[in-house]
């Protein structure tokens, strides 16, 4: 052993004499969790996930700095860390960028669950969890829309705060006790602050740690869709399994290192995405008294709000747009399929699939437009689809003639 070897190894000593958990907890999460050797692409979006939140954070708590939540002054502190702190521009696009990235990344994540049934028993709660994590990442980027108290992020917030004023009874109170106020003034972006830089980032980060147990409980799924744990070796470990660390350690850097080249890429040329990450009217100071001509999210939840648009009745609209998100938690009872990878359903099962995601995308579409007549039928069929999809799921998913699905990873040469 050489000097540098001795020390590590005491310091380590040290350290488990003091912390006898802490090694246990690296090897069952780490050195000694057994992952499936055959993870493919879509496996690198869950540590992007984690990537993105931290980078989340960290930006926040530098944009906490200097940005003045009064609206008053909400608007210019948030020219002045553009144009005047050092680097503030940059800091402030990898928040804004990085909260679209998030969800580009969430909702890959959430697909690749679709396409090798990762959502089946016995990973319910994984996705429940999963489910947790995505409305209150939904919370958290509208909340933190509002902050910059421009033009959308005032007319945005008047619009979602109504919405609760569409609920029976205690609607137009709900409304008020929201708001701080008669309408959405300082008082609101004073409590969207407090929530959005300590409170949800805190739900989040407890429902990712809760989420990752629970997925190391069962282990992971893979895009076979084979249980690994059937066949293990003589000393218990299954035999088409590899310790995350370093093989999945090494495997999902590569993966950073490229997304980062895309992000930098997005970051340093087209940091708006032409409108579509930050909005334009969002330039544009707060104005009470005068409304955008067309008022609309950020492109993550136009698929949900042109939901909310293609019902007449507000109460209904609101209902149905609610609906929409709360219903993918059932996904785990509604499929009830034999396997779970997509590479062993029958032909109806990758048809459906096709026909969801271009329902999805076409709604994401339709909720950027003004909403003409054929829009507004458009998307109230397009909305039929995506409830029935989920409904007569437990059908369809039963129909047709499933591959069997061999004991062990295939070699897929
Ligand atoms: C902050 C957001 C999230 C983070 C940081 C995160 C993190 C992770 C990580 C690191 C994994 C293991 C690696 C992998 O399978 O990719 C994982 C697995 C999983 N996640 Fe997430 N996740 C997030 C959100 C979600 C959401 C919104 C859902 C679904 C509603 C979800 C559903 C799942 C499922 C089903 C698995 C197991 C996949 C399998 O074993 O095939 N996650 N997550």
């Amino acid at each position: 052993m050489n000097v540098i070897e001795r020390t590590v190894a005491n310091v380590t000593t040290w350290f488990n004499d003091r912390t006898p958990g802490l090694m246990p907890a690296y090897k069952k999460h780490m050195s000694e969790y057994y992952a499936p050797k055959n993870f493919n692409l879509w496996y690198y979006f869950g540590s992007l996930a984690m990537l993105v939140l931290v980078n989340q954070i960290v930006t926040g708590i530098f944009l906490t700095m200097n940005f003045k939540p009064s609206a008053a002054e909400a608007f210019a502190s948030v020219e002045y860390i553009m144009r005047d702190v050092e680097g503030g521009w940059l800091i402030r696009y990898m928040h804004s960028t990085g909260a679209s990235l998030f969800f580009v990344v969430v909702y890959l994540h959430m697909f690749r669950a679709m396409l090798y049934g990762s959502y089946q028993k016995p990973r319910e709660l994984v996705w429940i969890l999963g489910m947790l994590i995505f409305l209150t990442l939904m919370a958290e980027a509208f909340l933190g829309y509002v902050l910059p108290w421009g033009q959308m992020s005032y007319w945005g917030a008047q619009v979602i705060i109504n919405l609760f004023g569409a609920i029976p009874v205690v609607g137009p109170e709900l409304t008020e006790w929201i708001r701080g106020d008669y309408l959405v003034s300082d008082a609101t972006l004073n409590r969207f602050f407090a929530l959005h830089v300590i409170a949800l980032p805190l739900v989040i980060l407890l429902l990712v740690v809760l989420h990752l147990g629970a997925l190391h409980e069962v282990g992971s799924n893979n895009p076979e869709g084979v249980d690994i744990k059937k066949v293990k070796d003589e000393n218990g470990k299954p035999k088409d399994g590899i310790p995350f660390h370093p093989y999945y350690t090494v495997k999902d850097l590569f993966g950073v290192g490229f997304f980062l080249t895309i992000a930098a890429f997005i970051l340093f040329f087209i940091p708006e995405l032409g409108g579509l990450f930050l909005e334009y009217d969002n330039f544009i100071p707060a104005n009470p008294m005068v409304t955008p001509e067309h008022i609309k999210p950020v492109w993550y939840f136009t698929p949900y709000y042109a939901m909310l648009r293609a019902v007449p009745d507000k109460l209904l609209g609101v209902m149905t747009m609610g609906g929409a998100v709360l219903i993918l938690f059932g996904l785990p009872w509604f499929d009830r399929c034999k396997v779970k990878s997509i590479r062993y359903r029958p032909m109806l099962h990758k048809v459906m699939i096709t026909l969801f995601v271009i329902a999805f995308v076409t709604l994401a579409w339709l909720g950027m437009q003004s909403g003409s007549p054929v829009q507004t039928l458009a998307a109230r069929g397009l909305t039929l689809f995506y409830f029935a999809f989920f409904l007569t799921m437990p059908l369809w998913s039963t129909w047709g003639q499933t591959k069997a699905v061999p004991d062990r990873v295939p070699d897929h040469d």
